[in-house]
């Protein structure tokens, strides 16, 4: 007999407490693990929570699958990449035309758009739905981007919507598109996520190596810095992050975590698709090279060797320029990261709607913020593509960048490096030149290799008459 509203596989972290969110909203949800062990323990929880009458578990896939109204949704909660295809293989047989998979992994887009043109071909739906949040998201409220058939996102909407998070009570949870519209998002998602995190980080070196604050006095400063523009969950949980103590030590535990970032891939997705659109997204780009840099700490111990350390505590800049050059990287930042999606959209007939996107991001996901409720009011308006002709971040562009041409000298006159911050500012001021050096580029591209160019004062394609030689 099929009772269950909808099927969950997977029950990980992720997996568990989306199952778990599905259900305290009052959807019976049949939920099924590879390793059956993980069902008992996941009941265990359920029960504790008194959400346990709203699961039926299943160790048995078949009668798992059976137990799913149709037309029925089934979302898999596994490692991306092959695992998915393999689950995919496996549920095949089982499923029926209508029915649908919800793949909520931080899969590659490509990859969800494949899965949704060949289960096409087999009458079966496929969702590649971004979700946002973490673990603490998925319990009671993550962000959601869906993309794939448009009929399947509707079966399942009223349970998405109802476990998404909420802002002034409208759900962050949409359809995004087409194929692989949603993972591409959530990818984009990630990449900001990925500069957002970077340009906090490079303004917390410079308090710890440049003014010589404490990670307590540098938490406060983020406390406060909570409080206005950068209203923000990571400015927040920065905060939180800088002000722990390691029990054993009675240390700052940011000052015994090893200086190496893990990274498991969605950045460097945005920063490659970023480059293929032709679209510069040079704040992204930059926290991906942080990353990678980081993750290189014995050739930077090596490199300090050779080249001196650092001298602290001489950074010539104040807490208010550092406030506002996080905000200035944080509007170019994104405005890269819309622009690649606005070009994607036109690449894939995607049709993204931008302001939404903003919208939905607002609550639950990790880059929510203030920042973004104003983004969407403005992109909602309408008129300019690119944030940084949008007339309201126009006005606080006019002041920021200031600040962050002042943080950006600060810390290249004081050996900090601000792989983010400086490329969000040189990314302003090319995109603000009217007339740039390209024209020296295209100059050499004729001499060597006869590539041609335009002037500005005829039509057509030209070539120069080169000079082999030069006389004084
Ligand atoms: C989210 C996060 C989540 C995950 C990142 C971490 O939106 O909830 O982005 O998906 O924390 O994928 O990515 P890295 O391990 O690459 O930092």
């Amino acid at each position: 007999m099929a009772s269950a509203d909808i099927g969950l596989i997977g029950l990980a972290v992720m997996g568990s407490n989306l199952a778990l969110n599905i259900a305290e909203k009052g959807y019976a949800i049949a939920v099924h693990n590879r390793t059956a062990s993980k069902i008992d323990d996941f009941m265990v929880v359920a029960k504790e929570q008194g959400l346990d009458g709203k699961v039926v578990p299943e160790a048995d896939i078949k009668a798992f699958i059976q137990s799913v109204k149709r037309p029925r949704s089934i979302i898999i909660m596994v490692k991306a990449g092959k695992p998915v295809d393999e689950m995919i293989e496996q549920l095949l047989p089982m499923l029926e035309q209508g029915d649908a998979i919800l793949e909520c992994g931080n899969s590659l887009y490509t990859d969800s758009q494949r899965r949704y043109d060949y289960l096409k071909t087999k009458g079966i739906g496929y969702l590649g739905i971004g979700v946002s949040g973490g673990e603490e998201g998925a319990r009671h409220g993550p962000a959601i981007m869906v993309g794939g058939p448009e009929q399947q996102w509707k079966n399942a909407q009223p349970i998405l919507e109802a476990i998404s998070a909420k802002f002034n009570g409208e759900p962050c949870c949409a359809y995004l598109g087409e194929g692989g519209a949603g993972h591409f998002v959530k990818t984009i998602h990630n990449g900001i996520e990925y500069g957002d995190m970077q340009m906090i980080a490079e303004v917390y070196g410079v308090m710890r190596d440049g003014l010589g604050m404490s990670p307590k006095q540098a938490s406060d400063v983020f406390v406060e810095w909570n409080k206005g523009a950068l209203n923000s969950y990571l400015i927040e949980i920065t905060g939180h992050v800088l002000a722990a103590v390691e029990p054993k030590t009675g240390k700052p535990l940011v000052d015994l975590i090893v200086d190496k970032a893990g990274q498991k891939g969605t950045g460097v997705w945005s920063a490659i698709v970023a480059q293929q659109l032709g679209v510069p997204a040079t704040a992204i780009e930059g926290a991906v090279a942080a990353r990678s840099i980081s993750s290189r700490k014995d050739e930077r111990i090596a490199a300090e060797a050779v080249y001196g350390k650092i001298a602290t505590g001489k950074a010539s800049v104040s807490l208010a320029d550092l406030e506002k050059a996080l905000l200035a990287g944080k509007i170019v930042s994104y405005a890269q990261g819309f622009a690649v999606m606005a070009k994607a959209s036109e690449e894939n007939g995607w049709n993204l709607p931008l302001a939404t996107i903003a919208k939905i991001w607002r609550a639950g996901c990790i880059i929510r913020s203030r920042f973004l409720d104003q983004m969407s009011a403005a992109y909602a308006k309408g008129g300019a593509d690119n944030l940084l002709m949008v007339p309201d971040f126009v006005e606080i562009m006019k002041d920021a960048n200031q600040s962050l041409r002042r943080v950006v000298s600060a810390a290249a006159l004081g050996e900090f490096p601000m792989i983010c911050l400086s490329a969000s500012l040189a990314y302003f001021d090319s995109y603000r030149q009217a007339r740039g050096t390209a024209n020296l580029t295209q100059g050499q591209r004729d001499f060597f290799g006869a590539h041609g160019f335009e002037l500005s004062d005829r039509p057509g394609e030209q070539h120069g008459t080169w000079p082999s030689t030069l006389g004084k």
